[in-house]
């Protein structure tokens, strides 16, 4: 027998009892007369003790043990002299009377610690050590526990967990696509799903009315701290339902899911917001609403002062920092170094400190009365004591600048904490969007969602004005999870992909397979996926979505631990009729 109890389970009242644990050396104190083992395995840590006295065997083996051995120990649990309340075995102790070495370890390259010291790429490298520290081991049993919660919940909705293929079919929208090559049909390619959207679109044909399925999804596209290139989802769809059906649904299995694993309740529906009025007071479709600081449009009020980035600006907008009249220089300084940034985009930063007297100081003040300012900080509802940070230049470009800056001023003023959850649904948002490179318009979504009916009408008119039936549930500025109303009527869909530019063959080619489904009795469906990975980091308090999936990809797209990707070899590539192009140079 290996074991009898888990190094997490002894307490006082075992005291007396005969255990044997097994598990990995996590500290080893020789103080000479005792020497003093930390055995931890997934379920805790329980010190276990050598006396001077204890057997010869038992000495000895505890003599050779080094960091991260395999050991089985038996020995008597004992109440402790000094007890240690960090750790819920902490009031006893095993006393050994045999050790085994069951396998010896080399040195960690790193501290198997809540707070190590190696470095993210060596972590990577050796995953499954870095798996065994505390922080990585959580996140696992968080994801582990959503996954339970989502199907309990799914389930006694009436929902069926059904898998749909991996090996798919290459579509040209969305983000880039993996493809596979076949050995039996040479010089054809599988995709890898980047969702199963046609899928369980088909399902609905099928009439199985209430799909999930927690979902790998691959996507090749460029990778930032919530993206992977394969990714998981908790993918739904549901028939005979209009977009309101879906959100109570799918709000329900939200706040499930915040109430079962963090204990928190939410009063009353989650917010609401047009995506018209997310760009216009947050300069995103992914809004932070844990604080307020919203867009004050300033344009007309600025311009004709003589300054002339004002005067030529499409778009000059502010937000106003509370209680942050008070900021030196050098913190404004740094602020316009921040709205500099590449990554940001703006050219410079226009501030308007409002004064404790009610007079104002600003770094335009040669163009600007007092007046002027003082309009200013009415639009922006700004009290003495408030600061007001001014960007402007094109439209588009300046409320996303205005956005990071907005979030940088959260940030730096504590009103992010991640503890604190701010769900809402962006709703209507565009059903299309325009592409000056291309000359051509994309689907925002994808091109199986339904436009509002009451647009419909300007599909051939103005296509650029015609809001989709979708919704994204986002939460402290992620996006978490999105979906659609979808078009279920094979002559609409082949409307919308002739907006999208495709010939009527080249649509037929794609995706016959869905309109020719939708001629034999598509139900009206909807359905919506959520990024599984990024709910969990959320919930788990962490900035990236790596610490949640066990075997992540580094920001390159390569496993480090297993390194991959790699080359094939000739043999392989004659099989499936390939050739690798010699690289071309620099
Ligand atoms: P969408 O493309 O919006 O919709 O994806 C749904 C959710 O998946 C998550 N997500 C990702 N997570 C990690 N890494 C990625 N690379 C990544 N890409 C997306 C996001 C996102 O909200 N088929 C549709 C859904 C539908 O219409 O039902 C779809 O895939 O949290």
């Amino acid at each position: 027998m290996y074991r009898t109890h888990t190094c997490g389970e002894l307490r006082a009242e075992n005291r007396d009892q005969t255990v044997t644990l097994a598990g990995w050396v996590q500290k080893i104190r020789n103080l000479g007369a005792m020497t003093f083992i930390d055995l931890r395995d997934r379920y805790g840590i329980t010190q276990l003790v050598v006396e001077e006295h204890s057997a010869e065997e038992v000495r000895r083996a505890a003599s050779e043990l080094g960091r991260e051995y395999v050991v089985r120990a038996t020995g008597k649990v004992v109440e402790r002299a000094s007890k240690n309340d960090r750790i819920p075995t902490g009031d006893i102790e095993v006393v050994l009377s045999a050790l085994d070495i069951l396998n010896a370890s080399q040195t960690p390259p790193f501290t198997i610690e809540d707070h190590s010291d190696g470095g993210d790429e060596l972590r990577m490298r050796y995953r499954f050590l870095d798996l065994r520290r505390n922080p990585l081991k959580n996140a696992m049993i968080l994801r582990h526990r959503m996954a339970h919660e989502v199907r309990n919940f799914l389930d006694g909705r009436g929902f069926l967990e059904i898998e749909t293929p991996y090996l798919i079919k290459s579509t040209p929208e969305g983000a880039r696509d993996f493809v596979v090559p076949s050995r039996m049909n040479p010089g054809e390619f599988y995709a890898l799903p980047q969702s199963p959207q046609t899928f369980k679109q088909l399902l609905m044909v099928a009439g199985y009315d209430r799909y999930f399925q927690i979902v790998r999804c691959f996507r090749d596209e460029d990778l930032r701290a919530d993206r992977q290139p394969e990714f998981t989802q908790i993918d739904c769809e549901m028939s005979f339902v209009e977009r309101e059906d879906v959100l109570a649904t799918f709000e329900d299995m939200a706040k499930h899911l915040f109430r079962s694993l963090l204990g928190l309740s939410f009063e009353g529906a989650f917010p609401r917001m047009t995506w018209a009025e997310a760009m216009e007071k947050y300069g995103s479709d992914k809004p932070d609403i844990r604080f307020g600081m919203t867009f004050r449009d300033l344009t007309d009020a600025a311009k004709g002062k003589g300054f002339g980035v004002f005067d030529s600006a499409e778009y000059v907008g502010a937000i106003c920092a509370e209680g942050c009249a008070g900021y030196t220089r050098k913190q404004l300084d740094a602020l316009t170094d921040f709205v500099k940034r590449p990554q940001v985009g703006a050219k410079g930063m226009v501030y308007v400190r409002c004064e404790a007297d009610g007079s104002f100081k600003s770094s335009v003040d040669k163009f600007y009365a007092q007046e002027d300012l003082a309009a200013w900080a009415a639009r922006c509802g700004a009290r003495p004591g408030d600061l007001i940070l001014i960007l402007s230049g094109a439209r588009k470009q300046t409320l996303s600048a205005l956005c990071e800056l907005r979030l940088e001023m959260g940030s730096r003023l504590g009103l992010r904490p991640n503890d604190r959850f701010a769900p809402l649904w962006v709703i209507d948002f565009p059903l299309l969007e325009w592409d000056d490179e291309t000359q051509r318009f994309y689907a925002m979504h994808h091109p199986f969602t339904a436009p509002k009916a009451e647009d419909i009408a300007l599909f051939d008119t103005d296509p650029g004005r015609v809001r989709a039936d979708a919704y994204d549930f986002v939460v402290n500025g992620m996006e978490i999870g999105g979906g659609s109303i979808r078009i279920f009527d094979s002559a609409l869909q082949h409307r919308m992909f002739r907006v999208l530019g495709f010939t009527d063959e080249e649509a037929e080619k794609q995706f016959g397979f869905l309109m020719n489904a939708f001629k034999f009795g598509a139900p009206p469906h909807g359905g919506l996926a959520f990024g599984f990975d990024r709910f969990c980091s959320l919930f788990g308090g962490a900035d990236s979505i790596r610490d949640y999936i066990a075997f992540p990809k580094n920001n390159s797209g390569r496993d480090v631990m297993i390194d991959s990707p790699s080359t094939i070899s000739a043999a392989q590539l004659d099989e499936l009729a390939l050739g690798i192009k010699p690289q071309r140079a620099e």
